[in-house]
């Protein structure tokens, strides 16, 4: 009888709702929201993709064990894409295509994923989420198209704490589709490494030390793997410094105080106008381009390019200033359409995602978002998946990251390029967008993002112990 009851009040239920649906014709209108369109309509103008060249680029990538010269110059035990670390740096216009077989000859499951790259949801490279992961012995090839230029990197998204520290990480630089004059360029992959008391990679992964801080911080920092390395440069000439950001967990504040210094591209794409280099911080995931102008200094003058994120300041590289003037640049300042999105700051978040830990778990603790972990399932080298968030394709979104720890999370969405709007509640204009932004402790950071691929795009913490012990997510965008 009970459930007889339920039913008619189920079916009455329905009834009304369709009668009030459908009575006179009339379907309620999506609320008008012109803050929300005229945010969404900026968004898409500025990250309009170049298109197709129709050009191919065919590339083929072994992963596997080797033993290499490295850091200050002895032999190491690492993982390498072609025998090389840092990894090939495979080189496109935008518009183009790329088409990367990579043969897995590690004792692991492997994958590759495209730190940044707009790409179809399929080629992101996320084993359990978008793709089986490739076993030992198994090949696997990505075939994408490149649409926006910049400094993109590719590593592994299986056991990245321990793949990509062992050395796994290559770069990927896409010119813009028409050559234009541009400044010499210097590539720099920020790494560090922690070596056991034999002065081999630790073998240790996630440990339980890693998890409790900001992940693995190796007491060894390179530059392309070299421990100080010196670039040449000439009196009054422009430079352009791209870096990359390879390492687990350390953050690098790279220091260009008393030269002339730029920031000219963050996470790829070109900033709003030339940003002041003071105060760049480079977070696991991140990239910058800063351009950089030598003084006509006398030949011979060196100058030190320290990391001062931490409260020592820690040696990077060396430009020694030498040979004959360079002719002053006509190399123009760059700009791109970054939306300032003024009145975003109004909008309540969509999402908001909590950021912190508890004890338990493979590892014995565990990082998570909104209190749900997401297990590795290393064997398979899949995931055993939460729900997915929903986000609409198109929409403005307001992101919100709440991090109710004392660690860092420098937290990065796949297949979107996003722009923070707040911090700790005050209204920030960034002027230029991101694939991965620092939380800090205890911080509240709101970000913008139009979705605008779809598909099932993760979002994670880019430091790779905090990554591996669970903190991950799935955004699901539809349209
Ligand atoms: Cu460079 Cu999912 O990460
Ligand atoms: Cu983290």
């Amino acid at each position: 009888m009970k459930s007889n009851a339920i039913w008619i009040l189920v079916l009455t239920a329905v009834l009304v709702g369709f009668v009030a649906l459908s009575g006179g014709g009339i379907r309620p209108a999506p609320l008008a929201d012109p803050l929300r369109d005229r945010l969404a309509a900026e968004a898409r103008t500025a990250l309009a993709r170049h298109a197709s060249s129709g050009v191919l680029h065919e590339v083929t990538l072994v992963a596997a064990p080797t033993r290499l010269s490295l850091l200050d110059g002895r032999e190491l035990d690492v993982w390498a894409y072609n025998g090389q670390v840092p990894g090939p740096t495979i080189r496109v216009r935008a518009g183009d295509r790329l088409r990367v077989r990579i043969q897995n000859e590690l004792p692991q499951p492997t994958s590759i994923h495209w730190h940044g790259v707009r790409l179809p949801n399929p080629m992101d490279g996320v084993p359990g989420v978008t793709q089986p992961a490739i076993a030992p012995g198994e090949s696997f090839t990505y075939d994408f198209e490149v649409p926006d230029a910049g400094l993109f990197w590719f590593h592994p998204h299986v056991r990245g704490s321990e793949q990509i520290e062992r050395g796994l990480a290559g770069l990927l630089i896409v010119d813009p589709p028409e050559a234009s004059p541009a400044p010499r360029e210097l590539v720099w992959v920020l790494d560090d490494w922690r070596l056991d008391e034999s002065g081999a990679i630790d073998p240790a992964f996630v440990t339980r030390h890693d998890l409790a801080h900001d992940g693995r911080w190796g007491q060894v920092l390179t530059v392309n793997a070299r421990v100080g390395p010196t670039f040449d440069v000439r009196p009054g000439e422009t430079v352009r410094v791209r870096m990359v950001n390879v390492a687990n967990g350390r953050v690098f504040a790279p220091d260009f105080t008393g030269l002339d210094a730029k920031v000219v591209a963050f996470d790829a794409l070109a900033t709003a106008r030339p940003l002041p280099a003071d105060g760049l911080v480079l977070s696991p995931g991140n990239r910058a381009d800063v351009e950089i102008t030598i003084p006509a200094h006398a030949p011979g003058t060196r100058v030190a390019i320290v990391d001062r994120f931490g409260r020592r300041p820690l040696a990077l590289a060396e430009l020694r200033v030498d040979g004959p003037p360079a002719p002053s640049s006509e190399v123009r300042a760059s700009s791109a359409p970054v939306p300032s999105w003024t009145g975003a700051h109004e909008l309540p978040p969509d999402l908001v995602f909590r950021l912190n830990a508890r004890r338990g778990g493979p590892h014995g603790l565990e990082w998570m978002i909104n209190d749900v972990p997401m297990r590795h399932d290393d064997d398979h080298g899949g995931f055993h998946q939460p729900a997915p968030y929903r986000l609409q394709h198109g929409r403005f979104t307001k992101l919100r990251f709440v991090n109710e720890s004392a660690r860092l999370h420098p937290m990065h969405l796949h297949g979107q390029f996003f722009k923070v709007v707040a911090r700790n509640g005050i209204s920030v204009d960034e002027e230029h967008w991101r694939d991965t932004v620092l939380v800090g402790p205890r911080e509240t950071v709101d970000v913008g993002v139009v979705p605008l691929d779809e598909g099932s795009w993760v979002l994670h913490c880019h430091i790779l112990e905090h990554h591996d012990s669970g903190m991950m997510t799935v955004i699901a965008v539809s349209g």
